[in-house]
């Protein structure tokens, strides 16, 4: 007998759904999704043990007709498409039919409904994806939903949850994502029995006042190109960074893109971007709940989004920060290419650009910054960073930062490479994996 297997149906299927949710901010994020595409005005969030125990999530929206409630837990059970169309042109959050059905897998579930055309609503319960019971109720236009127990029968998924205290932060970010993207909607979010958010519909620079607590209005810019549009709000005051990014409405993560706010506004910056481009220069596929986007004019977005920042910049000579060694002016300047992903050995600065991982040597890289100043080697070697000294993410930016004014030099004064590159392609062929 052979060593593989085919594994049976229901346990296939329990995988899956354990891929689509993860965790209890999945959960959320899925049940809020479903109450916006319903149209809700008013969407309030319950839940206990950090969601383990319970979620519940309300809506006023259309409700569900009596006769689909028993639809909506099957595989592919969906009213939001009709067949294959480009998924990311359909105005609505859901489109796979896949989220009450995995939802359903993974708890004990619960439905209330009232469909707004009908007198009465229903209730459907479920556990591990069986339903137990189907009933008319008394219920108001909108629906109800508890998911109980989350991963009563996958104690693996259990296990992995990170803190409770993690877990409800992931929840809050999850609501406080999808309030600013609809800030017409009031929304209310309630954990172990205290209220953390209580939202008034509000226009969009209100909402973000109210969530973050702002003592001022953030700053606000609009631009456009041939690529699209974008319109950032951004308080520069804030006590840590915060990007919160939108793509056609919907909540998105982008490495490039986090990285060109960094470097425009800084560390102590909290701004909400939304992005109107077109579907089909957007690439879903990156991540199987599409959280991560890529786009196929990378540059084109960027360059939108550096033309939010437009007119008011002013580009400091290598000069202007030398005088001030390590210090980065973020509002002003130009943004930096790479992105920084550390330091080994207090020696290399390793950082990120387009496809390649560079290896910089630190001490070189300050060396030529100063050298440019001074023109003379010994001189700007003696008052360099040595390898061995600790240096900050803002540090490392300033040094890479001048070292792209520099025309991006090879070597040092001496002929040493600066730096080693290395293909993420080459990373990916050792690893089997297509780039
Ligand atoms: N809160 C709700 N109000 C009204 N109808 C709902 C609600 N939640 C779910 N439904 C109905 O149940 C169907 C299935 O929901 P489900 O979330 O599983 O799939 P979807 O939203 O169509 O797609 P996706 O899996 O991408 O979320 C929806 O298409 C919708 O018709
Ligand atoms: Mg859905």
């Amino acid at each position: 007998m052979g060593e593989v297997r085919i594994l049976p149906p229901e346990v296939r299927s329990l995988i899956a759904a354990g891929e689509v949710v993860e965790r209890p901010a999945n959960v959320v994020k899925e049940l809020v999704e479903n109450a916006l595409d319903a149209q809700a005005k008013k969407i309030e969030i319950e839940t206990l043990g950090a969601g383990k125990r319970l979620i519940k999530v309300r809506d006023s929206g259309k409700g569900i007709l009596r006769e689909d409630l028993p639809k909506v837990v099957l595989e592919g059970a969906t009213s939001k498409i009709g067949g294959v169309e480009d998924l990311y042109s359909i105005g609505s959050y859901g489109f796979r039919g896949e989220a009450l059905h995995s939802i359903a897998k993974v708890s004990k579930l619960t439905i209330r409904s009232r469909h707004f055309s009908e007198a009465r609503g229903g209730e459907l319960y479920a556990v591990g994806g069986e339903v137990k019971r189907i009933s008319e109720i008394s219920h108001p236009v909108g629906t109800t939903v508890s998911v109980e127990e989350l991963f009563f029968n996958l104690p693996a998924r259990l296990k992995f949850l990170k803190s409770n205290r993690t877990e409800r932060k992931a929840i809050t970010e999850t609501v406080i994502s999808y309030a600013l993207a609809k800030p017409d909607v009031a929304f209310y979010l309630e954990q172990e029995g205290k209220v953390v958010l209580d939202l008034k519909p509000a226009s969009r620079d209100e909402r973000i006042v109210e969530i973050f607590n702002l003592d001022y209005t953030p700053d606000h810019s609009v631009a456009e190109t041939d690529i699209g549009r974008a319109e950032i709000f951004y308080y520069t005051n804030y006590r840590s960074n915060k990007f919160f990014v939108f793509l056609n409405g919907r909540p998105i993560y982008n490495r490039e893109i986090q990285t060109h706010l960094r470097n425009k506004l800084g560390y102590r910056t909290l701004a909400v971007l939304f992005l109107e481009i077109p579907p089909y220069l957007v690439d879903v596929n990156v991540h199987p709940r599409k959280e991560e986007v890529k786009f196929l004019r990378e540059r084109k977005v960027l360059e939108l989004i550096g033309n939010l920042f437009g007119k008011k910049q002013r580009t400091p000579s290598a000069v202007d920060l030398l005088k001030s060694p390590l210090r980065v002016e973020y509002e002003t300047e130009p943004s930096l290419g790479f992105e920084i992903l550390g330091q080994i050995e207090e020696t290399l600065i390793v950082a990120y650009r387009k496809g390649f991982v560079y290896f910089f040597d630190q001490h070189l890289l300050d060396e030529v910054a100063k050298f440019d100043l001074h023109g003379d080697e010994t001189k700007a070697c003696k008052s360099s960073l040595k390898a061995g000294q600790r240096l900050s993410k803002e540090e490392m930016e300033a040094l890479l930062k001048r070292w792209e004014e520099l025309g991006e030099p090879r070597t040092c004064p001496h002929g040493r490479p600066l730096y080693y590159k290395l293909p993420v392609e080459e990373v990916f062929k050792k690893l089997d994996r297509r780039w």
